[in-house]
Formats: C-alpha cells, sequence, structure tokens
C-alpha cells in the first residue's frame, strides 16, 4: 500500500470526525470504499488507488502515459507510432481531459473536439449490434494521415428554449443539431443513424466492472416508483465470444473495460492491438487500407502491444474515486433527502457493492456509491438519438455514474453534461430529464427556490 496515499486517506477521515458528524458519515464519505482519494484539485479524477504496491506503480505510469501521450504517424522509431490511417484525436485524453469528461464546442463552426459521432444504418450487424455505414464505417473520423482523406467534418447548432420552475425563474436549455460538412467517401444518405457523444470521465470503472451480474439483473427486477423501468443491454463479448451484460459506453454496448480500451484505440486514433487487429478503413477507402501500418516490426500482429494494452486497462482500473465533500453541511443532508423523495435514487443508485473474486484486490467486496445502476432507461424524445444499439432503442441511454461530478468543472471548465455534452450545468442536466425519469424533472421543477438549491449542493458534494 502506497502510505502517502494512506495518510492522507486518514487525515480525511479524521476531520470528519473532528467536526463532530455522526458515526455513519465517516464510511459514507468514502465513495469508493479503499479506493478513495482525498484530492479536490484539478488532478482529483487522475490518482491511483490507494491500495497500489510499488510493482502495480509501474505498470500504472504505464498506463497513464500511453493515456496522455500524443501519438504519431508511421513509419516513425517513435514506440507511440501507428496514428490513424483515419483518426478523431491524437490522444486519449485530448477527449478525456484530465481523465475527466469533455465538452461540446459552443461555437456553430468548429469540430468535434472532444466529442465523436458515432454512425451506423438500419439494421444489425452479425452479432445483433449497429450495422455499420458501408463507406464510412461505425464513427465518422474527422481526421487522416497525409494522403489519407479525413472523413468529414461534423459541428452542432443548437437550438434553444426556456423552461419555467414552479418559483416563476427560468433557464435557457440548447439541444444540438449535427451539420455535416467536407464528407469526403460521398453521400451519408437519407437513411443515416447518427449519436454525438462528448468524452465521459474515465476515473472508479474497475469498480463498475466488478459488480455483480446478478446485481444488476436485481436492479432491474427490483419494483420502482410508477413509471421507471430499467432493462440490461445484451451485446457481443468479443474477448469471450458470447453474449453478455454490456456496461461500459452511453448505451452499455461493451461488456469489459479491455474491449472498450481497444475499441478506443481502433476507432478514436486509429492503433490497432491484438483484439481489434484491423485498421478501420472501409472497402471503398482505398488508400486508408494501403497506409503505412505503424507494427513495430513484421512480427507485431499490431501496433499496440499486448503488454501496452494490458497496462492501459489497468491503469483505468486503478484510477480512484475523490471522496464526498461538505456531507455534513445541512443544506448538503436536505438535498440528499431531496435526491431520495424525487427518486433520482430509483436509477442513481447510491450504493453498490463489488464481486469478491475480481482481479485486483483493490476492487474486491467494496461497498461503493456511484449512483448509477448501469441500467438502460427510455429518457424521453428530448435525449433521443434514434440510433439501437444491440438491445437499447433510440431513446435509452445507461445512467451513467454521478460519483465525482461536483468536481467536474474543477478538473476541465469546460466539461458538458449528457452524453452529448449540451447541459452546461447539472441543473440543466435535470432539466432535460424525460421519459422513465419525467416525474423526478417535474418534482424538481415544482421545488421551492432553497430546496433546489439544496438538490443541487448535494449534486456538488457526491
Ligand atoms: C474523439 C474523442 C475520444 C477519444 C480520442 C477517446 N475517447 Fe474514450 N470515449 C469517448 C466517447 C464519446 C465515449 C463514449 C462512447 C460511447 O458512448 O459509445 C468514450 C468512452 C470511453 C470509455 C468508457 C467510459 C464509460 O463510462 O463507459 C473508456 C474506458 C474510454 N473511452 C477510454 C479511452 C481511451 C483508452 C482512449 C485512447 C486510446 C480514448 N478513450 C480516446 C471519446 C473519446
Ligand atoms: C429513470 C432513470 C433516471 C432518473 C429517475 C433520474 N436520472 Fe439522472 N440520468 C439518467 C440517465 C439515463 C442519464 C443520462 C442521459 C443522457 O446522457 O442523455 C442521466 C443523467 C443525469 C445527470 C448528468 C450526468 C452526466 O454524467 O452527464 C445528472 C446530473 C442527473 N442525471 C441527475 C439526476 C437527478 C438529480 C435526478 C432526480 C431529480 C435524476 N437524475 C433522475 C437516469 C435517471
Amino acid at each position: 500500500m502506497n502510505a502517502r496515499h494512506v495518510v492522507i486517506a486518514m487525515c480525511g477521515i479524521a476531520g470528519l470526525l473532528v467536526l463532530g458528524g455522526a458515526a455513519s458519515l465517516d464510511t459514507q464519505v468514502l465513495s469508493a470504499g479503499s479506493d478513495t482519494v482525498f484530492d479536490t484539485s484539478r488532478e482529483a479524477y487522475s490518482q491511483p488507488s490507494p491500495m497500489m504496491d510499488d510493482a502495480n506503480e509501474r505498470a500504472f505510469a504505464r498506463g497513464r502515459s500511453l493515456f496522455r501521450q500524443s501519438w504519431v504517424i508511421a513509419p516513425a522509431t517513435d514506440r507511440a507510432a501507428g496514428l490513424g490511417p483515419l483518426f478523431n484525436r491524437i490522444s486519449c485524453i485530448a477527449c478525456h481531459a484530465r481523465n475527466g469528461r469533455g465538452g461540446a464546442p459552443d461555437d456553430p463552426q468548429a469540430s468535434m473536439q472532444a466529442m465523436l459521432l458515432r454512425l451506423s444504418i438500419p439494421g444489425t450487424d452479425a452479432h445483433g449490434g449497429p450495422k455499420p455505414h458501408p463507406a464510412y464505417g461505425d464513427q465518422l473520423n474527422e481526421r487522416g494521415v497525409p494522403g489519407v482523406p479525413g472523413e468529414g467534418i461534423a459541428s452542432l447548432l443548437y437550438e434553444e428554449h426556456t423552461e419555467t420552475f414552479a418559483d416563476g425563474s427560468d433557464i435557457t436549455l440548447r439541444k444540438p443539431a449535427i451539420h455535416l460538412r467536407d464528407l469526403a467517401y460521398g453521400p451519408l444518405g437519407n437513411d443515416i443513424l447518427v449519436s454525438p457523444r462528448v468524452g465521459p470521465a474515465v476515473y472508479g470503472l474497475g469498480l463498475l466492472e466488478a459488480i455483480p451480474d446478478e446485481t444488476l439483473l436485481a436492479l432491474r427486477n427490483q419494483p420502482k416508483p410508477a413509471g421507471i423501468g430499467g432493462r440490461v443491454n445484451i451485446v457481443w463479448d468479443a474477448i469471450n465470444k458470447k453474449e453478455a451484460i454490456g456496461r461500459f459506453g452511453m448505451k452499455a454496448n461493451v461488456a469489459s473495460l479491455t474491449e472498450q480500451v481497444a475499441n478506443a484505440f481502433v476507432g478514436d486514433l486509429g492503433i490497432t492491438s491484438s483484439l481489434r487487429p484491423q485498421e478501420n478503413c472501409t472497402a471503398v477507402q482505398t488508400a486508408c487500407k494501403q497506409a503505412p501500418s505503424g507494427r513495430a516490426s513484421e512480427y507485431e500482429s499490431s501496433e499496440l502491444s499486448q503488454a501496452d494494452l494490458f497496462a492501459t486497462v489497468f491503469y483505468h482500473r486503478s484510477l480512484a474515486v475523490p471522496a464526498r465533500r461538505n456531507m455534513q453541511d445541512q443544506q448538503v443532508l436536505r438535498g440528499q433527502q431531496l435526491f431520495r423523495q424525487a427518486h433520482c435514487a430509483a436509477c442513481h443508485v447510491p450504493e453498490l457493492r463489488t464481486r469478491k473474486d475480481t482481479a485486483l484486490p483493490s476492487l474486491s467486496n467494496r461497498l461503493i456509491r456511484p449512483y448509477t445502476d448501469l441500467l438502460l432507461h427510455d429518457m424521453g424524445e428530448g435525449l433521443a438519438d434514434g440510433r439501437p444499439d444491440y438491445r437499447a432503442t433510440g431513446r435509452e441511454w445507461r445512467t451513467p455514474p454521478l460519483w465525482g461530478i461536483g468536481l467536474a468543472k474543477k478538473v476541465n471548465p469546460n466539461a458538458g453534461f449528457l452524453h452529448d455534452g449540451r447541459a452546461r450545468t447539472l441543473l440543466e442536466a435535470v432539466m432535460w430529464h424525460g421519459g422513465e425519469a419525467q416525474a423526478s424533472r417535474e418534482a424538481v421543477r415544482a421545488m421551492p427556490t432553497e430546496d433546489r438549491a439544496a438538490l443541487l449542493r448535494y449534486l456538488g458534494s457526491i
């Protein structure tokens, strides 16, 4: 165990007890049990698990450098070669700033920046997943290496509308419409399905991966307030070559962190790995198919070595979650009550426990406070992308975890909320809730001014 972190953790708990809190609060502050860190700086999402030993610190450091570095075009002697032929950005952190979320561009001329556009056409692929567009594939890659045209540029145009609260105050919400230009491989056609997504935060994912499938199935079947359901997504697990419950991605369309990381390398950066050995060129993208590979030698089967894929996965599994803050504040306690009364907790489930048989001991049998059920919910027409993904419909999204969300703007002042970053504040995010969460939204609309402020203060504390 890393001594520095333990000391910090103990000071944090002691500090709370000195303040004279109820006995249960000293554990509630630990969002992720022993994987919690007491850091409220801009690096709050970048801390390793306090349980890490020295050998693991080296793997963590390797994963961190792979996540942060800028990749270059092959051939190059650099170990970090292999970018493209088609790609979105040159590093993982370009979309996951300091391991936190990205934001939606305000400028209607700007390209996607920390966002990407999922693409498909109606129908399914061989495993029941979305059917890629024949010329553009399953994601718009805005850039290409020299000689390989980038696929096109997407930008967002906003339509604004105002919602009014019961106390008479207003809030302006903005909804993005996608505008595409410079399409290099022909028209997309009329039946194209598009879904803009902003890079989410990536800490605490090892713990979410360690929540047992049985827990998700039990949460699905649990009785809930009227109108609230919740479904698991059943997806193709490319590692075990069978169907599995999905839990990563905004429609829970990926079963494991390893697969999610391998997909990100090839899909966002154009870096192949053992799990995704093919560059993301479609049949008509001839220059893409002929571009030189970034494999270190002809004996390597992919651009990213197996050790580096595992180091990046290890890095994600080991990123700790920030502790809760201001838990004894009266306004925060009032907000906690309101969070339950408005049925937010029916989907943003405060407490879960991880499996016992996890790869890393620090992830095993932990009481965690992620504020998610990892289930799919119909969130109404306002948030719908109309693009099905395995069993997720065009109106469903996976409940995102809320742990650490109060520090989002500290880590990245441009952080945007909801799947496409449209919400500039937490209150905007709540006021977009529809479908199964419509009654929750209306409860917030009806709240007296002080209660609304208390709810937001609570969200800021978790
Ligand atoms: C162009 C922006 C972009 C880049 C570059 C990018 N990501 Fe992401 N990342 C996203 C988006 C958007 C999502 C959500 C994807 C979805 O819903 O399908 C995501 C999701 C993830 C997730 C799953 C998070 C969750 O809660 O389910 C992980 C892990 C991840 N990315 C890791 C990486 C790694 C590793 C790299 C570099 C190899 C990377 N990303 C590069 C935009 C990006
Ligand atoms: C029916 C399930 C459900 C209920 C009830 C619900 N939410 Fe959500 N919440 C979601 C889903 C799903 C999303 C993601 C929607 C999207 O990205 O389009 C979300 C997103 C959010 C976000 C943005 C998170 C992010 O990472 O961008 C916040 C904040 C939030 N909810 C707070 C609340 C609060 C507060 C309440 C109660 C007033 C509430 N939610 C009730 C399912 C629910």
